[in-house]
């Protein structure tokens, strides 16, 4: 049983893993706009991978008999300068995101709820993995930027994922 303010909080981190899928998908946009296919295709998976996110959110407030509710998504950028903007504002909001995840862990932890502390530490570690992901591919393209044929060589290694 998980109380009404940390089933509220979940919501609002369905909605917030909703929002980051909605913003992968703007930068895939973008990306392909600019010919960048294989960048394109990494944020087409980032946005499926956000959406797991919200549904593992969804699965758990199920389980625990608790109410989802499905708040409005905010716009969302639809225009970046190029593919080191991109991983620099991906980079940037996972940061974000990991800051959110630790304040639900803050308020299971203050309701003594060791499910929900349990469940969320797939998302800690998860973040993890995040954050190191944006980092990596951000200092890829700063180090090629500029370079037409390593930054083709880049866009087809992330057309791999
Ligand atoms: Fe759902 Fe990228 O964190």
């Amino acid at each position: 049983m998980i109380s009404a303010r940390m089933q509220e909080a979940i919501n609002a981190q369905i909605n917030a893993e909703m929002w980051s899928a909605y913003l992968y998908l703007s930068m895939s946009l973008d990306a392909q706009s600019k010919g960048f296919a294989g960048v394109s295709h990494w944020f087409r998976k980032q946005y499926s991978e956000e959406m797991e996110h919200a549904f593992k959110f969804v699965s758990y407030l199920e389980s625990q008999g608790a109410k989802v509710n499905l708040l409005p998504i905010d716009a969302v950028p639809g225009e970046w300068s190029g593919v080191v903007e991109m991983f620099e504002k991906t980079l940037e909001h996972e940061k974000k995101v990991t800051s959110l995840i630790w304040s639900l862990c803050d308020l299971a932890a203050d309701d003594k709820d060791y499910a929900t502390t349990n469940f969320l530490q797939y998302y800690v570690s998860e973040q993890v993995e995040e954050e190191a992901t944006a980092f990596e591919i951000l200092e890829a393209a700063k180090m090629v930027e500029g370079d037409k044929a390593a930054t083709y060589l880049l866009d087809q290694k992330l057309g791999a994922r």
